[in-house]
């Protein structure tokens, strides 16, 4: 946690072993397209997920993970999705200020048979965003079963002193749960209807067990946290520090150098990763460390035995093997700054305060007492006011809190945790809010009108109503 100097302190303990002997899977890229005119298919697929058995998925342009789109600032982004699933579907790029008829929105979900079109200009910063189903109800199951992939804003200008494209790792993490066959269960019933669905394994970029390998040089980490419900404490095995670099509002305004990094459910992170002093065959965990998650139930905590610790939020996990081979002569650097970061809302400007309830109890997940409606409206916000908005945990499960069309500035945590972190500074589009704390952020529209969401990012939860739609008049 952070000293009383303001510094995330190293972790006590050195890191525990990881099992070396162990086999394990390459990891594996997605494909990337860049959105001009292009076609996004999602439909029924299968893939081996590190078992050796095909497990049943669903795929975008049957690639798992889903293909990343890279765009560059100011330019039109424009896709056409075809729904060749059972469900009704909508994607939504999370994290984009896209109008509101391009944003996602549940009320614009596809039947099967049908498509979408997309056409919207980019005018985000340059960072890593994601994409993913948001269909009511099934935002969950399309998730866990493969629909979603990264989305890559760039800005060359901004980003000249980062690593090269070549040294970029897009990593989306996700922790699942496998049958005997080597399939994927989901079955978000029981504790788990409460937890959000949390399983023992790890996946990255869609495989269990996996390795990639390095050069002695520095890497670009643009990881999001993909899972459902877990929240992953990140650290390296080797106790270095990273050097965190960008957030869900993208690059941040100075590099800084951190022991470990938490991110919640759709949050992500851009770390420098250091393996300049690394020698041939040295190998390092990418691990997510045991945690106590703050102020109440630690997940599986109804199941008893075995069952609750495998399925626990913040036990540890082993994410991705990283081994050090070949040589370079240009291993690159560290940068010292990054670009400015204009126009953070200011909380001096605010002229009116709203506040939000996360409920989840007896099987219910609301907001301010109520369950999601489609066509209710539960704010007005008018465009371009600078409000402050306090998100409040009262129950006994974290809920990641995300908005849509603009992004926040947090301003403090009252309760719990009591303090905001290195990496919740800048924008976010989405913030961790513990039981029994209370997030305030500084919010201001200056995108789009419309209809937009607020919502629990556990997709369990969003799933059962912990949803509002917020019009921008
Ligand atoms: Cu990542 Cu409303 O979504
Ligand atoms: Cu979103
Ligand atoms: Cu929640």
């Amino acid at each position: 946690m952070l000293g009383p100097d303001g510094v995330l302190h190293a972790i006590a303990a050195p890191s525990a072993p990881f099992d070396r002997v162990r086999r394990r899977n390459p990891l594996q890229f997605a494909p990337e397209l860049t959105p001009r005119e292009a076609r996004l298919r999602v439909a029924p697929g299968a893939r081996d997920l590190g078992r050796g058995v095909e497990a049943p998925l669903l795929l975008v342009n049957d690639a798992l993970p889903s293909p990343t789109l890279r765009v560059r600032r100011g330019e039109e982004f424009s896709a056409r999705m075809e729904n060749g699933i059972d469900d009704p579907l909508i994607l939504h790029w999370h994290g984009l200020t896209a109008p509101d008829d391009m944003d996602g929105h549940p009320r614009f979900a596809v039947d099967p048979g049908e498509r979408y079109d997309y056409r919207f200009r980019v005018n985000d910063r340059p960072g890593t965003y994601w994409y993913h189903s948001h269909t009511h109800h099934r935002t969950g199951r399309h998730t866990y079963f493969g629909i979603g992939g990264l989305l890559i804003v760039e800005d060359p200008e901004a980003e000249r002193d980062l690593p090269p494209k070549e040294r970029e790792l897009p990593i989306i993490l996700q922790d699942r749960r496998l049958g005997d066959d080597g399939s994927l269960v989901y079955d978000p019933v029981g504790p788990s209807m409460m937890n959000g669905f949390m399983g023992p394994e790890a996946l990255a970029n869609g495989t269990l067990d996996t390795f990639a390998e390095v050069e002695p040089a520095v890497y670009r980490a643009r990881i999001l946290n993909g899972s459902n419900a877990r929240i992953f404490r990140l650290a390296r095995s080797d106790d270095r520090s990273m050097t965190l670099i960008a957030n869900d509002g993208g690059l941040l305004e100075r590099p800084v150098s951190l022991p470990w990094v938490d991110v919640a459910p759709a949050e992500r992170v851009e770390l420098l990763l250091d393996f300049r002093e690394g020698n041939e065959g040295d190998r390092v965990m990418l691990r997510s460390l045991s945690f106590d998650p703050p102020g109440g139930m630690m997940g599986g905590g109804m199941m008893g035995g075995q069952m609750a610790i495998a399925y626990q939020q913040g036990r540890p996990l082993d994410l991705l093997e990283f081994r050090v081979s070949g040589q370079t002569t240009d291993p690159g650097f560290l940068p010292e700054s990054l670009p400015s970061m204009p126009g953070l809302p200011d909380p001096a400007a605010s002229v009116r305060e709203r506040h939000f309830a996360f409920t989840s109890r007896m099987m219910m997940h609301r907001i301010n007492g109520r369950e999601f409606e489609m066509e209710r409206i539960d704010e007005e916000v008018p465009f371009g006011d600078t409000e402050i908005w306090t998100f409040e945990n009262d129950g006994n499960y974290p809920h990641p809190v995300h908005l849509h069309a603009t992004h926040f500035r947090v301003l403090d945590r009252r309760g719990g945790r009591g303090q905001i972190f290195p990496w919740e500074a800048g924008r976010k589009d989405t913030v961790l809010v513990y039981p029994g704390e209370a997030v305030r952020v500084a919010v201001r529209f200056t995108a789009e009108r419309g209809l937009f969401l607020l919502h629990c990012h556990n997709l369990e939860h969003e799933d059962h109503g912990m949803m509002q739609n917020i019009l921008v008049v």
